[in-house]
């Protein structure tokens, strides 16, 4: 890549801007509403100071981090994320690739473009998410088949009782290209690559596709089903939280989906400190929506997280360059850590939980 090589994940997203189709950047990019949301993930981020650490004896920081059953080079994974083909044709298994050679987990999302069963066959550690589709054996498919497959934890995302409603999808007249399919689900679940004038194919995919009266009953239910360590990702009150452990799960990630859904809802970072003061000593309290960094890692982990998931920077990666885009990323992302934390005097991970933070 020569003089454009990505020396931070903002460089990379860019590169990215430049490679793909106005529409499918607005969607991957984009965010619900008056992106109210999206924009305030970054400041509530940056928001966060830290007060590193000095004369700390810290001759090597290791990054290491156990997230559930997978042992992993740092405490981040690749967040569950659709259609992945639509950004490159390697899709999902290129970004698998990628977080195998990085060495964190990579989750696979319900809509992904590549059957769940040839991501798990790349080899990554692989977490299976679940959306909640209107039939109950159409979950129960999907969960057995994300068992079969190998996948080391499931992950049910709650924020999606329908899709946020995203101008630029609207205003694009949103739909799926011919070639990119909801892969893991059968033609009768609904597609997505109908264009309506002013619609978005994807929120009306969502709506006749996903069963929008979820309730905690279901989510005991597959607590029953499944001996996979449970994670529900798009909690922002602790009570959920709460009711969520007491539910059998073993994670929560505090999440506004990246500002698609609710456009309004509290930062994850700022909704974060009351999350783990009510569950972290009983269930791993991870975070996701606009990390960025090395130092975002820092921020949630000083800020009680026991880890992170990042996003669309892994998205820009794989437009950009297929599996080497998204492996510069995750590697960007651990240098970027490491050296974070040698700068706060954290000498692993458990440190770095035990940093103070003031407002910037
Ligand atoms: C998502 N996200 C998401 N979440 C999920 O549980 N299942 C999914 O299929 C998707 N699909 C999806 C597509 C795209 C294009 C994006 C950008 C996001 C949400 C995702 O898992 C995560 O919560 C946010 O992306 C995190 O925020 P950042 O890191 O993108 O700011
Ligand atoms: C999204 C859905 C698919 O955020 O989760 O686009």
């Amino acid at each position: 890549m020569g003089e454009t090589a990505p020396l931070c994940l903002a460089d990379m997203a860019r590169l990215a801007e430049a490679v793909l189709p106005p529409e499918v950047w607005d969607y991957a990019s984009g965010g619900s509403g008056t992106e109210t949301t999206l924009a305030a993930n970054r400041t509530a981020l940056d928001a966060v100071a830290l007060l590193p650490r000095v004369l700390a004896g810290v001759e090597e920081a290791s990054t290491a981090g156990r997230l559930l059953a997978t042992d992993a080079a740092m405490p981040v994974a690749v967040a569950p994320m659709a259609y992945q083909r639509m950004l490159h044709p390697d899709g999902e298994p290129a970004a698998a690739e990628a977080a195998r050679l990085a060495r964190v987990p990579y989750v696979v999302s319900t809509l992904s473009s590549v059957t769940l069963e040839e991501i798990a066959k790349v080899g990554a550690d692989t977490w299976f998410q679940l959306y909640w589709l209107r039939e109950r054996y159409a979950v129960e498919s999907l969960v057995a088949r994300a068992e079969d497959a190998g996948c080391q934890a499931l992950m049910v995302t709650v924020d999606v009782p329908i899709m946020g409603r995203r101008l630029r999808d609207l205003r694009n007249s949103f739909s799926l290209p011919a070639d990119v399919v909801a892969a893991n689900l059968d033609d009768g679940a609904g597609r997505a690559h109908d264009r309506v004038d002013g619609e978005s194919a994807l929120a009306a995919h969502t709506v006749a596709a996903f069963a929008p009266a979820l309730g905690w009953a279901d989510l005991e239910w597959l607590r029953a089903r499944t001996t996979l360590p449970l994670v529900v990702k798009g909690v922002l009150d602790p009570r959920d939280a709460v009711r969520a452990v007491d539910s059998g799960v073993d994670s929560v990630v505090v999440s506004n989906h990246g500002g698609r859904q609710l456009d309004g809802a509290a930062t994850s970072v700022r909704a974060l400190p009351a999350v783990v003061a009510a569950v972290a000593d009983r269930c791993e309290v991870m975070l996701d929506s606009g990390i960025r960094s090395g130092t975002d890692v820092l921020r949630a982990l000083a800020l009680g997280a026991r880890g992170v998931l990042v996003g669309r920077p892994v998205l820009y990666g794989l437009a950009v360059d297929g599996a080497r885009g998204a492996g510069q990323v995750l590697s960007l992302l651990h240098t970027e850590l490491r050296e974070a934390m040698a700068l706060a005097g954290c000498a692993d991970v458990g440190a770095a939980r035990m940093l103070s933070t003031v407002r910037m």
